[in-house]
């Protein structure tokens, strides 16, 4: 079976004034009425594929992720003593396995629509991972986004999916829109599958101070009850870096599955608004608005009324005290308000 491992450790400061420190993006309902979160934890709960899922997240959000993981038992938690990025914080959860366990990596933060093609394509993953593949899943890139990682697809695989020819992350503009106009590249989802030795081994030849300090950190990690704690010393002495950029631009053995799932990251108001209209150009409304002459406008209140006449394109959003409002081309800047790094 396949042991989702949940990273949780982003902000999401581009989803202020909703997202905030003591709730971040993955803990709020912004689809559906599950969280981002739970519906991560919903998409592994299928008991035939998936074992319990290891959530990795900083001890801040412990009391979170356990009120909002009530309903999914078996669910434990590795209590990060310091946030060190991705690669540490997966070579804590592959320390923690049997060597042969096949992890699905998968960030906390983003909406699938298509639970099936998600599945269909980490029972795929799985099968390269145990076949010493480090698999991504790739998205159909429709946007030179400098945010994402790309990946050009190399020869296919026998039962399904490639070869990686080429791992970059977060490529500059130019550079992005080369690779889009190419179209031999994929967008990395973020989601991957490891066997938890296998990627150790990587790790080890890449970053072997990343992988050594994990390790240590787990040797002298302490147990209480679903929660375990690494210890503070040796993970806090790693230097933070992605796996995307330790590992996955280093490796020979990057494979990719191809993911064709409703994929969005929600990275700000304007994908969250496509997201939820479901590729309808429409108002999205959440509480109380009147919109006259308005489109492709989203609404966003806990409480005040929002009243608003002949906008296109514009995001609303109030919540408490604070209210946002932007052009879905500035949505991608919200981040950057001084109200957002507050909190
Ligand atoms: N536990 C833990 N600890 N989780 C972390 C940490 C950490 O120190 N740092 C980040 N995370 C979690 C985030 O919460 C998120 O769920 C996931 O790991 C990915 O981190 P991001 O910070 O969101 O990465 P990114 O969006 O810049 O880039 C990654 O995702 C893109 C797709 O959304 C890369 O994998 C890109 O290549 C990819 O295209
Ligand atoms: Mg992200």
């Amino acid at each position: 079976k396949i042991t989702p491992v949940i990273l949780c450790g982003g902000s999401g400061t581009r989803l202020w004034p909703r997202s905030r420190k003591d709730r971040p993006k993955p803990f709020l309902p912004l689809i559906g009425d599950s969280t981002l979160f739970q519906a991560t934890l919903e998409r592994s709960a299928d008991a035939a594929q998936f074992g319990p899922a290891i959530i990795v997240a900083g001890e801040a959000h412990v009391p979170l992720i356990e009120e909002q993981a009530a309903g999914f038992p078996g669910t434990s938690i590795i209590v990060e003593p310091a946030a060190r990025n991705t690669a540490a914080a997966i070579a804590l959860a592959a320390a923690r396995l049997d060597p042969d366990d096949v992890m699905l990596v998968c960030p906390s933060d983003h909406h699938i629509a298509n639970v099936e093609a998600f599945r269909t394509s980490a029972a795929l993953a799985a099968d390269l991972a145990r076949k010493d593949w480090l698999v991504a899943f790739g998205i159909e890139a429709t946007a030179p986004e400098t945010g994402y990682g790309y990946i050009r697809r190399g020869d296919s695989l026998p039962g399904g999916g490639y070869e990686v020819a080429r791992f970059v992350e977060k490529p500059d503009l130019e550079t992005a829109q080369g690779f889009l106009a190419s179209g031999d590249y994929a967008w990395n989802g973020g989601i991957f599958a490891f066997r938890a030795d296998f990627f150790m081994e990587e790790l080890s030849r890449h970053r072997p101070a990343i992988a050594a300090g994990a390790r240590s950190s787990v040797a002298a990690g302490r147990e209480d009850g679903a929660r375990f704690h690494p210890d503070a010393a040796s993970f806090g002495a790693i230097e933070g870096e992605s796996v995307d950029y330790a590992v996955m631009e280093n490796t020979d053995r990057a494979a990719m599955v191809p993911a064709a799932m409703g994929w969005s990251d929600i990275g700000n108001w304007h994908a969250l608004r496509d997201a939820r209209a479901g590729g309808d150009a429409g108002n999205v409304v959440r509480g109380k608005a009147d919109l006259v002459d308005c489109k492709n406008v989203l609404v966003e209140s806990d409480g005040p009324r929002v009243s608003a006449l002949g906008l296109r394109d514009i995001a609303i959003v109030v919540d408490g005290d604070e209210v946002l409002v932007t052009t879905m081309d500035g949505a991608q800047l919200v981040g950057k308000l001084p109200g957002a790094s507050l909190q």
